[in-house]
This record gives C-alpha cells, sequence and structure tokens, in this order.
C-alpha cells in the first residue's frame, strides 16, 4: 500500500480550529467551523504572510497563546518580522503545566539586558469589531497600560486573546511558571495564597482589574492561585508579547518616577526595591480641574498619589441630628507627594469622603491587591493619619467619628 502524503498546512490548519474549539468551548462544531475558517481566509487574503503556518510558535500552558521564539541569526533571513496569527498555530504536546520552565531567580527582569526583544515576531490574535469593543472596555481601566504610548497599547490589544471560564476553574496556580497575563472582562475570582501550608484567600477581583504581572515581571514562580467563582471572560496577553511591550515600558516607568517616588514621604520606610515593585505596578491618571476623583460611599479599588497638581477632600456635612445631608465640606487639600484613598482599603468600607481635582491633576495609581502586598510596612502611619481624620470631623461635626470600624 502506499503512504497517504499530508498536504503541507493541513495539520497546522486542524490544530489551529482545535485550539480555538478549546478556548471558544462553542455549541455548534460545523457553524464554528466555518467561521473560523472564514476568518483565517480573510485574514491570509489581508495577509499573505500568514499564510503559512509559523511552526515555531510556542503555545503557552493553557493553549490559547503563542509565545513566539526568537530566532537564530540566520534562520529563514527572508522572513524577519514576521507577525504571528493565532489562527496559524502549532501545538506543541509538551507545552503543559508539567513542563516547568527552570528559572525562578528572585531578581528583577532587566529588559535593557535582553537586545532580542525588539526582534520578536508581533503576536497577533484576529478579533470580530465586537470583540474587540469589549476588550477596550476591558482595558480601559488597567493601571499597568496607562503608561504605554498608543502604537504600543494597540499592539497589545491587537496580542490578547479571549479566555473563557467555567466556575472553580484555576486560572493560575501558585508556583506555576507565568505564562499568560491577564484581563478581567467579566466574573469573579477568588485569591489563594499559601501561608504555612495553607491556602488562605486575601481576596477577590470583582469583575475588573488584571492579574498574573508578577511571574513574567520578575521571572518567579506564581505568587498566588486564581479561581473562578463563576463563568467568566478573561482577555490574556502572552509571556514574550507582555515582555517585550509591558517590561520595557516599565524600565523606562523606572527612570521617570524613581526620584519622585523616592520623595514620597509615606513611602520612606520601605526597602529601595520595594519602592520599585511599587513604580512597576503604578499607572498614572490624569484629571481635569473639578473632575471628581473619587465619590464618598462607592466601592474602593485604588490608592492615589497626587504627583502634580492638588486635590481637595470634600465630605458630606451632618444635620443636628447626625444625619448626612448632601452639602459638601472641604475637609482637606493635598498636592505633591501626598496620598489618599487608603481609608476604605485599610478599613474595607465604602468611600469616606469625596476627591475632586484643582486644576489640571496628576496622580499615581496603586489598584487594591499591589496596596495590600506592597504597602503593608507603611500601614503604621496610614492608622496614625486615620486618627487625624477623626480629630478633623469631630472638630468639623461636633459629634465623635469612629472612621476604622
Ligand atoms: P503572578 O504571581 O504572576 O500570578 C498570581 C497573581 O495573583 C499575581 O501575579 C498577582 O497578579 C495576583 N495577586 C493578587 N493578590 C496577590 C497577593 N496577595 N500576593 C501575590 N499575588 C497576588
Ligand atoms: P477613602 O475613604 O478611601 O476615600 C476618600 C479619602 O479622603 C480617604 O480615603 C482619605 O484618604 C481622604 N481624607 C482626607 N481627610 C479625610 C477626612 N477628614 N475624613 C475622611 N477621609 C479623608
Amino acid at each position: 500500500m502506499s503512504a497517504v502524503e499530508i498536504p503541507a498546512g493541513l495539520k497546522e490548519l486542524l490544530q489551529g480550529y482545535a485550539v480555538e474549539v478549546l478556548r471558544r468551548r462553542p455549541a455548534d462544531l460545523v457553524e464554528f467551523a466555518v467561521q473560523h475558517f472564514t476568518r483565517t481566509l480573510e485574514v491570509q487574503r489581508t495577509d499573505p504572510k500568514a499564510k503559512r503556518p509559523d511552526l515555531r510558535a510556542r503555545p503557552a500552558r493553557r493553549g490559547v497563546s503563542f509565545e513566539a521564539k526568537p530566532k537564530k541569526p540566520n534562520e529563514d533571513d527572508e522572513e524577519e518580522e514576521e507577525d504571528i496569527v493565532s489562527e496559524c498555530c502549532y501545538i506543541k504536546p509538551t507545552a503543559c503545566k508539567y513542563n516547568r520552565r527552570v528559572s525562578v531567580c528572585a531578581e528583577p527582569y532587566n529588559p535593557d539586558d535582553d537586545d532580542d526583544d525588539d526582534a520578536e515576531p508581533r503576536v497577533v490574535h484576529p478579533k470580530t469589531d465586537e470583540q474587540r469593543r469589549r476588550l477596550q472596555d476591558a482595558c480601559r481601566d488597567i493601571l499597568l497600560f496607562k503608561t504605554l504610548e498608543q502604537e504600543q497599547f494597540s499592539e497589545v490589544l491587537d496580542a490578547m486573546f479571549e479566555v473563557l471560564v467555567k466556575p472553580q476553574e484555576h486560572i493560575i496556580d501558585q508556583g506555576d511558571d507565568g505564562d499568560n497575563f491577564y484581563v478581567i472582562e467579566k466574573g469573579v475570582y477568588d485569591i489563594f495564597v499559601q501561608k504555612d501550608g495553607v491556602s488562605v484567600c486575601v481576596g477577590k477581583y470583582d469583575n475588573r482589574g488584571s492579574f498574573g504581572e508578577l511571574a513574567l515581571m520578575y521571572n518567579t514562580p506564581r505568587a498566588a492561585t486564581i479561581v473562578a467563582v463563576q463563568e467568566g471572560a478573561l482577555w490574556g496577553l502572552d509571556r514574550a508579547t507582555f515582555h517585550r511591550l509591558i517590561v520595557k515600558n516599565n524600565a523606562k516607568k523606572r527612570r521617570l518616577y524613581e526620584a519622585f517616588i523616592e520623595c514620597v514621604p509615606l513611602l520612606k520606610s520601605l526597602e529601595l526595591s520595594e519602592r520599585m515593585k511599587i513604580v512597576d505596578v503604578l499607572g498614572a491618571r490624569l484629571f481635569k480641574d473639578g473632575e471628581r476623583i473619587i465619590a464618598q460611599g462607592e466601592e474602593a479599588d485604588c490608592f492615589y498619589i497626587v504627583e502634580s497638581g492638588e486635590v481637595k477632600i470634600m465630605i458630606k456635612s451632618k444635620t443636628k441630628a447626625g444625619q448626612q445631608n448632601n452639602t459638601e465640606v472641604e475637609v482637606a487639600l493635598c498636592s505633591r507627594g501626598q496620598y489618599f484613598g487608603e481609608l476604605a482599603l485599610v478599613t474595607n468600607k465604602p468611600r469616606a469622603a469625596s476627591v475632586y481635582a484643582v486644576g489640571e491633576t496628576k496622580c499615581l495609581v496603586i489598584d487594591i491587591q499591589a496596596f495590600e502586598r506592597l504597602l503593608g510596612p507603611c500601614m503604621d502611619i496610614m492608622k496614625r493619619n486615620i486618627s487625624q481624620y477623626e480629630d478633623q470631623l469631630v472638630a468639623l461635626f461636633g459629634s465623635s467619628v469612629d472612621l476604622k470600624h
């Protein structure tokens, strides 16, 4: 019997389809196949480079992203800078969670040492208009993206891929190697950290935020386990693209904010390396004159440091009977180097005051998870200041106030 010749590219096409099925779990496989191969054809027509699947592309553990491997100097010269398109992927059976990366050093990754980074091919996961709109909504407030140039941000969006998750699914397991960074589109996710051999739930993400940056930034094992509480949707960003865009940008951020962060009185008690970790995860936000940054009574998810401009803290005044009325009274003004928005994070209560920009104001913003992880050593100072707020409120409204409990 003569051997059957397998047409070039067949295996990759079918594998690409299989990966998409596992990723999206469609109800109708045939209908999904039509959509999938139509998309593949469209991509081929608009981008002829995408015609030949790149067998060097390597999937990450969840089988949903593809890490572009740097080429050797004279390998495939004519294909330099080729884009990688998800539909044309190659599944390497060994790239599973048990095939562990060896390097787990705690040293921060230094992108300036990495000459190959700029030669990394660009990862593109084609998206429908509707997917792109959902992705943009999910990424709007992601702090790690806030200091990117527009061009870099577009590259990040191109490279992201949708991940649908089921209740109780482990998105990340503590101790594993880092494959992807995740942005939450919807769903609630518990955070577990091993303490003395026991897994403790230390917090949760509630329909917004992002996670999975630490292992990729510092080349360390995953520092926590993230479990979906309900059905959810995430957007993943592969390790290679995260390095090429976010980690490189962090080097710039360090140069930009190092001197300022050194001078923030609250952070003086931290080690230099701890302050730099804050710089790595912070985002910068600009506010117009009079813009409300925090609304009294709302749920809290961020902490702020004023970089330039000023903010005024306003609190709803109380009637003689102790009832809140809607007239706001100014209680404080914060300027460069001062912080606000810590109280609700420390007490786990709604925001105690509203905060408005005075003139154009720039704030550095840290999310609640990073606040809890990195600002523990500053807690005593913050608690002392909360007592000062209480005194201030007594002076203003006459009756005693307990902000802490
Ligand atoms: P990473 O270590 O890559 O994977 C687990 C992620 O959980 C981690 O990145 C953070 O994004 C997130 N996380 C949230 N809270 C914590 C915490 N208290 N300690 C460590 N990681 C946390
Ligand atoms: P938070 O309650 O998270 O949001 C409003 C912030 O205003 C609060 O944290 C404090 O950082 C800040 N603030 C400053 N002065 C006061 C005050 N007297 N009472 C309450 N909050 C104050």
